[in-house]
């Protein structure tokens, strides 16, 4: 590195961490403001000593985060509330709670980020990396094992001859007059620079480009990229109606569905059979099921004494001598459309569970009307599963 004949400043070396802090505590006191301190490790007591204020990276970060909290709020907001709104789970559109996460991450991510670049380019003023001290013995010795001041003649008390008497009262050795660096500036026009910098583009975008949109696509491969297809919610001038996507053709049934063929509240003439045994499964699934979407208002047992306290009409008695001579599909036909101001539980309920529920009713009914000989007929069965 080549050095002009200005001084940058004046080095001298210490022995120990003790004499090194009383050296930098005498150099603040003799009132010196522009000077540094270097050290092999980080000495215990050495920001006191300096009087080093806290440093202002801080406030890069904060700007930084808030930033980056405000960024991101704004822009869920935007395209959540106002872009694409989309109700989701019931919430408003601004969800605060739900952007908490987001706004978390990028909040650090960008402190994070801004902290570790601002740090080197403000700080460390990237990419220039010549340092007047770089390849001086002081330096050389202060990485090794000896502890040293600088004082830079930028000081305004900067006086060499004072400073050499001063620091050699303080212990100091091995004065070393440090000489400016050279300002080295390259041309960013020169040709030469220039048609590298070409090449190097030619060569970079050419590259990626034969090697991304030709080489990958030689045949057989052609990564599907040109088909024939329709993008979902985008328009179409193969239909006549302009639509992609296609409402299902009438008659549709989706896979593992069979439809229920009697709509509407009109009771079938006609009704469909219980397919179902009556077995303990059947049973405990038609009760489960019962107890979650009927009890509330038939009541646990059927009598009609809903749990609704009146804010829903009274449905009537299961145990009806009319409910008793219904045929299953009836109930079901209930149970799929509805009755009057009893809702559809079409949606709520497959088809098995409904059909588990009609011979539940049918449970509550024979136990809420038992006769002799069907407690006769429980008794036998029972005793004789040795239950
Ligand atoms: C929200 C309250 C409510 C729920 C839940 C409910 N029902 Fe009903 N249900 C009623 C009302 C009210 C009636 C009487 C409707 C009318 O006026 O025709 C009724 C009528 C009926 C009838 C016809 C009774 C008759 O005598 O005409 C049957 C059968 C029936 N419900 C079965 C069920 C089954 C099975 C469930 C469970 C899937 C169920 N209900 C769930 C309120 C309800």
């Amino acid at each position: 590195m080549e050095r002009t004949d200005k001084i940058y400043g004046l080095a001298a070396l210490f022995d120990s961490p003790d004499k090194i802090i009383h050296a930098t505590e005498s150099v603040v006191k003799e009132g010196y403001k522009s000077f540094d301190v270097h050290t092999p490790y980080p000495v215990h007591g050495m920001d006191n000593a300096m009087k080093l204020k806290p440093s202002t990276l801080g406030y890069i970060t904060l700007v930084f985060g808030l930033s980056g909290a405000a960024f991101i709020l704004l822009f869920m907001y935007w395209t959540m509330s106002v872009n694409y709104p989309m109700i989701i789970g019931g919430k408003p559109y601004f969800a605060l709670p739900a952007f908490i996460p987001v706004t978390f991450e990028v909040t650090v991510l960008l402190a994070t980020l801004s902290t570790v670049i601002g740090m080197i380019a403000f700080y460390f003023k990237f990419p220039v990396n010549a340092y007047p001290l770089n390849e001086t013995n002081y330096m050389k010795a202060v990485s090794n094992d000896k502890y040293g001041v600088f004082i830079k003649s930028d000081d305004p008390k900067f006086d060499e001859s004072k400073i050499r008497v001063f620091l050699t009262s303080l212990g100091g050795t091995n004065l070393e007059l440090v000489y400016d660096l050279k300002k080295v500036t390259y041309d960013p026009f020169s040709p030469r620079f220039i048609s590298v910098l070409v090449g190097v583009i030619i060569v970079v975008s050419g590259g990626t480009y034969v090697s991304l949109n030709k080489a990958m696509y030689l045949p057989p491969f052609n990564w599907m990229e040109y088909q024939f297809r329709g993008n979902p919610q985008s328009s179409s001038d193969f239909f006549s109606d302009g639509r992609v996507n296609r409402m299902p053709v009438k008659g549709s049934v989706a896979r593992g569905f069979i439809p229920y063929e009697f709509t509407g509240v009109t009771l079938p003439e006609n009704p469909l059979p219980n397919p179902l045994p009556v077995d303990e499964k059947v049973l405990q699934l038609g009760k489960r099921k019962y107890l979650t979407f009927c009890s509330p208002c038939h009541g646990d047992y059927g009598d009609g004494d809903s749990r609704m306290r009146g804010q829903f009409p009274n449905p009537p008695s299961l145990h009806t001598e009319k409910l008793k001579t219904w045929a299953d599909g009836l109930i079901y036909h209930v149970i799929v459309n509805g009755q009057n101001v009893m809702p559809s539980y079409a949606h709520q309920t497959t088809a098995e569970e409904r059909w588990a529920m009609v011979h539940y009713v049918r449970a509550l009914q024979l136990a809420k009307n038992a006769s002799e000989g069907d407690i006769d007929r429980f008794n036998k069965e029972f005793s004789a599963n040795g239950k």
